[in-house]
């Protein structure tokens, strides 16, 4: 299959592009570069021997977008990456959030619904809240969004389920991702934040290598196995199967023109200091860490139930907490050795 990637050369994107490129299909990547480097395309390479396109194109701007697709009729399936995903910066910069994750994603909409298009929308279990049952299904209800980011999750899958009950022949399922870490064996692509990370993981490993010089914990109060917060890690090469494993399941014209949803994660809770105890002992560095007050908007626990994601789609987490938190250490290494700096 031809496959469009939008945001292709980010964290997720460019892992899904690695193994779209290995179960032989043909990526075409855009991507605005505003988080990205052009430099993953020649790491994508390495990995896969196979260089996918790239061009180059801000998906807010609505001609750019529209004669992108008239320049490829050929493109049917689609997997939508380009966003903005920092909680904190969409509450300060609202407008910003709304404009670049749901503008842009009605420009694409807007080409590819006249093409019985199979789309695959990024979103997040940030839609559930703080559930209250857990493991949480996809039938839980979607709580208020804590964040304008979140509202942006929420509004694009309504938007796109919308669109699916009157267009027969646009197939999209929604998958809503847990915490993704980790990143590919090779440690040739990875995570790769600007700034100071927002996320647990990636201020571990720059913790470890110096770059930071101490872990905050968000409160350890919690009604939870050791009072930090619990949360579904799933190592980013499983998350990346499965949207490949999606896309091929509406090629298969087996879903019902309606938008389907599957929570994507490993279906196991891990507190933060769990992370860190798994983190030393997978890397032997030592951490500094100190525990501090939560941080505004975190819930107490969130792990998903994957049952629909095993029967319907075939799919199972298959990597371990250990081996996501060793591949991201394996990863941090290399970002910061003279290889990759060139
Ligand atoms: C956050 C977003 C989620 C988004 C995801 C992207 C919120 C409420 N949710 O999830 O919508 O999809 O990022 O990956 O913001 N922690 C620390 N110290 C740190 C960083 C994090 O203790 O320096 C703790 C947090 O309190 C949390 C856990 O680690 O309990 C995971 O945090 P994080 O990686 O930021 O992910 P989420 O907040 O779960």
């Amino acid at each position: 299959m031809k496959v469009l990637v939008t945001g292709g050369l980010g964290f997720i994107g460019s892992h899904v592009v690695v193994e779209l490129q290995d179960r032989g299909h043909e990526v075409i990547i855009i991507d605005d570069l505003s988080n990205s480097s052009i430099r993953v395309v020649d790491q994508i390479e390495s990995i896969t021997g196979k260089t996918p396109v790239f061009e180059q194109l801000d998906l807010r701007d609505k001609n750019a977008v529209f004669s992108f697709f008239k320049n490829h009729p050929d493109i049917h399936n689609v997997i939508h990456f380009a966003a903005s995903k920092a909680v904190g910066e969409s509450v300060q910069h609202p407008l910003d959030y709304y404009e670049n994750n749901i503008t842009s994603l009605v420009y694409l909409l807007q080409n590819l619904k006249e093409r019985d298009a199979k789309f695959i929308f990024s979103s997040s279990c940030t839609v559930y809240g703080q559930a209250d049952e857990l493991p949480v299904s996809e039938s839980a209800p979607v709580k208020p969004a804590e964040s304008p980011y979140g509202n942006t999750k929420q509004i694009g899958e309504e938007i796109i389920a919308d669109l699916c009950k009157v267009t027969p022949g646009f197939n999209a399922i929604a998958l809503r991702y847990f915490n993704p870490i980790g990143s590919h064996s090779s440690a040739k692509i990875g995570e790769l934040p600007l700034g100071t990370p927002q996320n647990l993981v990636p201020f571990i490993t720059q913790t470890a290598i110096g770059l930071r010089e101490q872990l905050s914990i968000f409160g350890n109060d919690y009604d939870t196995i050791d009072g930090t917060a619990v949360r579904d890690y799933i190592h980013v090469v499983d998350l990346a199967q499965a949207h490949v494993v999606a896309l091929e399941r509406l090629a298969t014209g087996k879903n019902e023109h309606n938008m389907e949803v599957f929570n994507i994660g490993t279906g196991k809770g891990s507190s933060v200091m769990e992370v860190v105890k798994t983190f030393e002992e997978v890397s032997g560095q030592p951490l500094n860490y100190k525990i501090v007050d939560r941080r505004a908007g975190d819930i107490t626990a969130a792990y998903a139930q994957t049952d629909r994601a095993n029967h319907v789609l075939g799919w199972k987490a298959k990597l371990s907490l250990k081996e996501a938190l060793a591949s991201a250490w394996k990863w941090e290494q290399y970002v910061r050795s003279d290889a990759f700096k060139g």
